[in-house]
């Protein structure tokens, strides 16, 4: 592609100078997800608390939002917390949710400057009241942004995600609302949290682990997957780049030839 000077001055090393020019504009993902991992083991690493990590973490989010925002990349999904993380120690988990709060209210100016919309899914009543508040606070002052969708996944699990839409789906039908003949692949989309968002055509997780972890399960049936052993934290604009550039070499045949 023919980046822009304003690309070219975010993306600033010359790695991403030749990956920009490489990457080809009509073959990016229009929905990116990305299950953030490897904070952990990134602090470890250094002789640091979890927390550290985690802490981290934050600057590779929020360069991953400037990313999309500059390349024009309309839906970006993160993984924050899953539905099983609540088994970790209570000062992990704490650690966790007094940092959304400190993040959520310090980033509120950067994101409309941006023209981001934040959305939430997941289970967010189940949260601590201040982090639950905090987040209802950067969705509605984002609400009107016309920019990226950035959707934070929190206490989300893709199974808890469609058993709540099976749950639905039923008490429609129980109610008459629904007959059984109108469920529908769709119909069964348009009862998950990730109603109204296109599923992901671009899944990347990192930290070398090769699985899903929960996460969007139904809406990941044809999407590419791309793991890194780079762990979060470490994870930049041009490891972002680098995934790109294998995105737009995939052949994504459907089923088809
Ligand atoms: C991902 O990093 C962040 C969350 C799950 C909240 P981890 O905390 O899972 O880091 P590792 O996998 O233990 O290194
Ligand atoms: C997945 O990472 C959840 C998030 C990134 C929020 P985990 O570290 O919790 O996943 P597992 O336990 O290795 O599968
Ligand atoms: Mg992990």
């Amino acid at each position: 592609m023919n980046p822009s000077t304003k690309q070219l001055k975010w993306f600033n090393s010359e790695h991403a100078h030749s990956a920009l020019a490489a990457l080809d504009e009509k073959s990016l993902p229009q929905h990116i997800a990305i299950i953030m991992d490897g904070n952990g083991r990134w602090a470890k690493r250094q002789g640091k608390p979890r927390l550290f990590g985690h802490k981290a973490g934050v600057a590779s989010v929020r360069e991953m939002i400037a990313s999309c925002v500059e390349l024009d990349i309309p839906y970006l999904t993160i993984y924050s917390f899953s539905s099983e993380n609540w088994s970790r120690p209570e000062d992990e988990v704490s650690g966790i949710m007094k940092l959304f709060v400190e993040v959520l209210t310090r980033e509120i100016v950067n994101l409309n400057a941006q023209n981001v919309r934040v959305k939430l899914i997941g289970d967010i009543d189940a949260l601590p009241e201040k982090t639950r508040l905090a987040f209802a606070e950067c969705v509605q002052s984002t609400a009107a942004n016309t920019g990226l969708t950035l959707v934070v996944a929190l206490n989300y699990g893709a199974r808890q995600d469609i058993v709540s839409a099976v749950k639905a789906i039923t008490s429609e039908v129980h109610e008459g609302d629904l007959s059984s003949d109108d469920v529908t692949s769709e119909l069964i989309s348009s009862r998950l949290s990730t109603s109204g968002i296109p599923d992901p055509d671009f899944m990347i997780r990192t930290s070398g682990e090769t699985r899903l972890s929960n996460f969007l399960l139904y809406e990941t049936a044809y999407t590419e997957l791309y793991f890194t052993d780079t762990l979060w934290p470490d994870f930049n604009r041009d490891a972002l780049l680098d995934a790109l550039l294998s995105f737009q070499d995939r052949n994504r045949r459907y089923g088809g030839l």
